[in-house]
């Protein structure tokens, strides 16, 4: 594209950030689109969150993202906050309003319409949360606001789990998360799940590694989907398939989350199509296909 004196800046928040995906999702809409708009990555030193969202704001920049270790402490420097960000109490996704931004969430709604697609609903559903994290908590509390039955939330850290489980449970007015400590999975009810693998186990370099190694686990398990998308295939979402369950990686997690991000800053919606040409892209350049 030719950046002139129209072009319109967006970018995102996080430390480190030299390995995101985020730049080819938001220039390559921008360019299927047609929008003067830009995306580049800020690298925000420790300490310094509030400068960065001064300066973006003085600088006139669109719309910004919000990426690790910033979702929570950003909340500080924003005017205003979208309900469900306010209840997950992490931002990922910064509008520009008249006199500041405005944060949102658009990892749970990204998670949301990445399920739809593969046709997976959490209505009604029995479902495992392996992690406790800031991840594994929005997930837990997006099961929950989905209307899932119950939501069993296993964690190495079982107090991580309880207070997890106790402030979602709060806010719903149900019992919806039940707690437990990793090593109980055996102690789960009859029954299939739909379980959604949260923790950082099984990331890249790493990727003999499995949060739960016991074959017996998978048996319970009829779709996982994980949040990691490097590699492409964790060992859990191996070990689920070897089972007989249908497994996803996160990667049109972070697809979706991006294009919510996008539809909010330029007022638009992404169609199917332009999507699954973003997500071609993404997943070529992952699996070194390009
Ligand atoms: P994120 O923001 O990505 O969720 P996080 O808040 O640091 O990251 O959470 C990491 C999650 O991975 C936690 O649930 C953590 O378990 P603990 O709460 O017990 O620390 C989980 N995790 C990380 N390494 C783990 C390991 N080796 N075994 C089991 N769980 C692990």
């Amino acid at each position: 594209m030719e950046i002139n004196g129209k072009t319109r800046v967006c970018g995102l928040l996080g430390n480190p950030v030299e390995h995101t995906l985020s730049p080819m999702i938001h220039n390559t809409l921008a360019k299927i689109l047609g929008h003067d708009m830009v995306y580049v990555p800020f690298l925000v030193e420790p300490g310094r969150v509030a400068e960065a969202v001064t300066g973006s704001l003085a600088l006139n920049l669109l719309g910004l993202n919000v990426t690790v270790p910033y979702k929570s402490e950003v909340i500080a420097s924003l005017q205003e906050m979208d309900d469900l960000a306010g209840n997950i109490g992490a931002v990922n996704t910064l509008v520009r309003t008249e006199g500041g931004y405005k944060g949102y969430n658009t990892d749970m709604e990204g998670l949301y319409r990445a399920m739809t697609d593969e046709g997976i609903s959490m209505e009604g559903e029995q479902i495992i949360v392996l992690g406790a994290g800031g991840a594994a908590r929005a997930v837990a509390y997006l099961c929950a606001v989905k209307g899932a039955d119950r939501v069993y939330m296993l964690n190495r850290t079982l107090g991580k789990a309880q207070t997890v489980a106790g402030e979602v449970n709060r806010t719903m007015g149900r019992d919806v998360i039940v707690p437990m400590a990793m090593e109980e999975y055996n102690k789960l009810p009859e029954g299939k799940f739909l379980a959604v693998q949260g923790t950082s186990v099984g990331l890249a370099p790493h990727v003999d590694d499995v949060v739960i190694a016991d074959e017996v686990f998978y048996e319970k398990i009829h779709t996982g989907f994980d949040l990691i998308y490097s590699p492409w295939e964790t060992r859990f979402m191996k070990m689920t398939k070897a089972h007989g369950g249908r497994a996803y990686n996160g990667l049109k997690m972070l697809l979706y989350q991006g294009i919510i991000a996008y539809e909010l800053w330029n007022r638009v919606s992404v169609s199917k199509e332009d999507a699954q040409v973003v997500y071609e892209k993404l997943k070529a350049h992952l699996t070194g296909k390009v």
